[in-house]
């Protein structure tokens, strides 16, 4: 082959690979998985909780576990957070196999159930509540607390992201005061904003609204998406009053009898038959 002709066959195999999108292309704009269950199987004695259990939680969303009392909803966020050991199945967070890890190793990671925070100190303000969670704050190590200058820049900086936070959960005009002055749509606030302060990618909630006036749950439900927009956090949220969660799901699992039996956005899944079958009883 002349020299000429290589040189122009080359450059027209440059060209190709150049303009031709990569597979690596076609990932990355694809919705990345934050968190894959695969085959879970949960059982106690006899009971099967969990039977075959798959879902894929996509980063930046807001997924809705749905289903009827006793379908297995509490036991899959168990298994999924180090709560329950699946007696079979894997768990993966990030790419990184969690199965089996401790809840406090799965909190590490990222991965936090609200109530694996600490309880709110009663006898503290909003913002305290807030600080208490922050991760890693040197201020907490005694050695250095007795040094100012190895903290103060950090107490700083999470002073400045629990003030941010709080402005994003309309929630900054109560800093000041204390936690027990908070309705109890607030108090879910400010669980979900002590999540982030500990450094949660993905937050797991289960049934937010319970005990709260349909009104405030709507409001719950807003300001989590505005931080699910805002801060890229991803929500998987189990509830079951399906009127409340309408306007704000991005996604939805159905379960019943311990299965996974619809998928898909919240109106395809609620006309499922299947779906309205367990809802009734059938
Ligand atoms: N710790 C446990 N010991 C025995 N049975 C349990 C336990 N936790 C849940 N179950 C049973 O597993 C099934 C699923 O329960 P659960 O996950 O709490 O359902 P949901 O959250 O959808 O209401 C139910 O039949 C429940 O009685
Ligand atoms: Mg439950």
């Amino acid at each position: 082959m002349g020299c000429r002709r290589f040189v122009r066959l080359s450059y027209r195999l440059r060209y190709m690979v150049l303009n031709t999108p990569s597979p690596i292309f076609f990932c990355a704009i694809a919705l990345e998985n934050m968190l894959v269950v695969n085959c879970f199987r949960k059982t106690f004695g006899g009971l099967v909780a969990l039977d075959d259990v798959n879902i894929d939680i996509k980063k930046g969303l807001m997924t809705m576990l749905i289903g009827p009392n006793g379908s297995g909803k509490t036991t899959l966020i168990n298994c999924i957070t180090g709560f329950y050991k699946p007696a079979r199945g894997r768990v993966w967070f990030e790419g990184k196999d969690i199965t089996g890890w401790s809840p406090y190793k799965v909190y590490n990671e990222g991965l936090v159930r609200t109530f694996q925070i600490p309880q709110p100190f009663q006898n503290l303000t909003v913002l305290e509540n807030m600080l208490t969670a922050y991760r890693g704050n040197p201020g907490e190590s005694f050695i250095k607390a007795l040094y100012r200058k190895a903290w103060i820049s950090e107490e700083v900086k999470a002073t400045e992201m629990a003030f941010e936070i709080l402005e994003l959960l309309d929630l900054h005009h109560m800093w000041d005061s204390p936690v027990t002055h908070l309705s109890g749509g607030q108090m879910k606030l400010v669980e979900a904003g002590r999540a982030i302060m500990s450094g949660a990618k993905m937050i797991v909630m289960d049934e937010p609204a319970s005990g709260i006036y349909p009104k405030l749950a709507h409001e719950v439900f807003s300001q989590l998406t505005e931080m699910k927009k805002k801060l890229r956090v991803t929500f998987l949220i189990v509830e079951h009053r399906l009127e409340l969660v309408l306007p704000y799901v991005d996604y939805v699992y159905a379960m019943s009898t311990g299965k996974i039996i619809s998928e898909g956005k919240l109106k395809e899944v609620l006309s499922d038959p299947a779906v309205i079958d367990s809802y009734l009883g059938r």
